[in-house]
């Protein structure tokens, strides 16, 4: 399976946040794919539940930029409601990885993904998935908060308004926030720009924008490297009362936010060839407890324990 870059894409953000032809679907625990509703304009259907059930499933993955390989051979399961964490050194391939979770790898001109990737069963990258709807189940959260210059009302709603939703608005807007932790510090001021508020603040508006769109999982690239440490912990809460409904999957150059925070981890690092090259790779992947306290390679040890990266 490969994938590349349609010349047509539109600019990251916009995409993001395109809409579907109809309202989202209400909020279930668990919202299964199948191939036809990552079709675009596609019903959602949810079903029931299932313990643990695989959201994600990378087997063999790689990705390349140009022919240059930055990741390959990646093979781990994301599962439902839990936090998965991606760590390693700068440059071995973590955004890129994440990137590939909700086709935003798509946007970047000459990426392409090979090896396999389901969401909830279904080939991610076939032929008949639409990579807006994608983006809608698979919402993202970046390093730096990016509110829009609007209001904080308007930040919020504005996700659904591009899903044609015109009624109910407040309720919607109120919910996410509420969702996101940020409802009571901004209640009275719903008309005052995004620009007003914290950066721990902003980062929270960006989590409810995202969760205004009813996602199943959200990503997060590193979302609290520019936040002090009270924002730092008020986003690790928020996130483990978010993992109740989402899946999460964060990269994060913080071990101990990693060690308390996620469930699953996987370290990557960056193997460097005779000429040169740099290519990451998967090193192990395990249950974070068993990461942090008796990781099986000697690469892992030395970096949860400092002695590089
Ligand atoms: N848009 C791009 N075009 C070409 N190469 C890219 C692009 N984005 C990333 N790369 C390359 O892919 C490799 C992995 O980059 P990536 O940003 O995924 O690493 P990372 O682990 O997220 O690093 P950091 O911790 O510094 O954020 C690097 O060699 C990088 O130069
Ligand atoms: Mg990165």
């Amino acid at each position: 399976m490969t994938s590349s870059a349609p010349e047509d894409e539109k600019p990251m953000q916009q995409t993001v946040m395109q809409p579907m032809a109809q309202e989202p679907a209400v909020k279930q625990p668990a919202v299964m794919a199948s191939p036809k509703m990552l079709e675009r304009d596609a019903a959602a259907s949810p079903v029931p539940e299932t313990e643990s059930e695989v959201v994600f499933s990378l087997d063999d993955l790689s990705v390349s930029y140009g022919g240059n390989v930055a990741i390959e051979g990646v093979t781990f399961d994301v599962r439902a409601r839990e936090i998965t964490a991606l760590i390693g050194p700068s440059g071995c391939g973590k955004s890129t990885l994440l990137r590939s979770l909700n086709r935003m790898n798509d946007l970047i001109v000459g990426a392409k993904v090979h090896g396999s990737l389901t969401y909830h069963g279904v080939d991610l990258y076939g032929p008949k998935v639409d990579p807006v709807e994608v983006r809608r189940r698979v919402g993202m959260v970046f390093q730096k908060p990016n509110p829009f210059p609007k209001s904080i009302f308007d930040n919020v709603a504005f996700g659904p308004k591009l899903l044609g939703k015109r009624r109910g608005l407040d309720d919607i807007v109120e919910a996410a926030l509420t969702r996101a932790a940020l409802w009571d510090e901004v209640k009275d001021k719903l008309k005052e720009s995004a620009f007003t508020l914290s950066g721990g603040q902003q980062q929270r508006l960006c989590i409810a924008r995202c969760i205004a769109v009813e996602p199943d999982v959200i990503l997060m690239d590193e979302p609290c490297s520019a936040l002090d440490p009270i924002a730092t912990a008020k986003i690790e809460d928020l996130m483990e009362q978010l993992k109740r409904e989402y899946t999460i999957v964060i990269v994060t150059h913080n071990m101990q936010q990693a060690a308390r925070a996620s469930d699953r981890t996987a370290f990557i690092t960056t193997d460097v060839g005779d000429e040169g090259t740099r290519i990451g790779r998967l090193v192990e992947f395990d249950e974070t407890s068993k990461l942090f306290t008796q990781p099986t390679d000697s690469r892992t040890e030395g970096y949860i324990t400092g002695r590089f990266g």
